[in-house]
């Protein structure tokens, strides 16, 4: 068997450093903030994987609906020969694009790139195993740094699914469509994923599933920080908190300090104090509409070709090109 090539942009060093910063800025202010990529070690990423099986959480299965009945339309309009899928995780859902890119004979390379190593390789092995003669090449790396490193020939589709759009704030946004239409040549091609505004109701409890899963891989970022810098959070003593933001259409996921403590950090250098009821946000997911889709597209670049839905309206998949 053929093994796919990996490059790592995230060595040990890099990874430290960038958490360290992190830190420093997020815990430091009066309004506590991690970005959610350090949810992914390979614990984190498995907490992942259970939340995509919760009844509570749709999007999975919503996306899932959507690439099913349309992958063989994206195969022939982008007519791809390169596929990159950002924030990859375990590609499982990309398997509907691969069998229709391979079924319309453009399809040479796969490039997948995530954060989590451990996710990448599991999933770039068992894709060779599964699609012999398809070349794979998994890049370890940061979607919002290390985009003008991926490799492969034109015509390329990229794919940013699942919604992970909605990590970004809107600035930050606008910094990486324009950074994949920078990485792009006129007439290539961007898929993504975006979860839509819909019911408060059915937004929370996918974000508090009755199992506790989300509040497990929600806690997961203080045994990360723990482990990566010598830190001593009490997961325990921390609740999970999912809010919907009913202005900027996201939902958070915080972290509530159920007593006054104080944490240190001596790998970051910093000691930290929580109030009794404090809450550190760990994640912003944002939820859209189509106008604003099209219009952040369209301000970076990118032309909307197609917009597809799943039959319950919960979940969009653009198509767009560049121009
Ligand atoms: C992987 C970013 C798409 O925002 O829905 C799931 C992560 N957080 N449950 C999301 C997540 C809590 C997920 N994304």
């Amino acid at each position: 068997m053929t093994n796919p090539v990996l490059d790592n942009h995230l060595s040990a060093d890099h990874m430290a450093r960038a958490l360290r910063a992190d830190v420093r800025a997020g815990l430091s202010g009066p309004r506590k903030t991690l970005p959610p990529k350090w949810f992914y070690d390979a614990t984190g990423s498995e907490l992942f994987e259970r939340i995509t099986e919760l009844p509570e959480y749709y999007p999975t299965r919503a996306e899932r609906e959507v690439l099913l009945a349309r992958a063989p339309e994206i195969a022939a309009v982008t007519g791809a020969a390169t596929l990159v899928e950002l924030g990859s995780g375990s590609s499982e859902k990309t398997r509907a694009l691969l069998d229709a890119l391979l079924a319309g004979g453009t399809l040479k390379k796969f490039v997948p790139m995530d954060v989590s190593i451990s996710a990448l390789s599991a999933a770039a092995r068992s894709i060779v195993e599964q699609y012999p003669g398809l070349l794979v090449h998994g890049v370890a790396g940061d979607f919002t740094e290390h985009l003008s490193l991926l490799p492969g020939d034109e015509p390329r589709l990229v794919a940013f699914l699942g919604g992970t759009i909605g990590n970004l704030l809107p600035g930050e946004r606008g910094k990486f469509f324009g950074a994949v239409r920078e990485l792009l040549g006129p007439g290539e091609w961007l898929l993504l994923g975006t979860d839509l505004v819909k019911d408060r109701q059915v937004l929370v409890e996918a974000y508090d599933d009755a199992q506790g899963v989300t509040a497990e891989f929600n806690r997961n970022v203080l045994r990360v920080v723990n482990r990566e810098l010598d830190a001593d959070f009490e997961p325990e003593a921390f609740e999970h908190v999912a809010v919907w933001d009913a202005e900027q259409e996201w939902i958070e996921m915080r972290l509530r300090a159920t007593r006054a403590m104080t944490v240190g950090l001596p790998g970051a250098g910093v000691e930290v104090r929580f109030a009794a009821g404090e809450e550190l946000r760990t994640e912003v997911s944002a939820k859209f509409r189509r106008e604003r889709v099209e219009q952040e597209l369209a301000e970076a670049g990118f032309e909307l070709a197609h917009w597809w839905t799943d039959t319950e309206g919960r979940f969009a998949v653009s198509l767009a090109t560049a121009r």
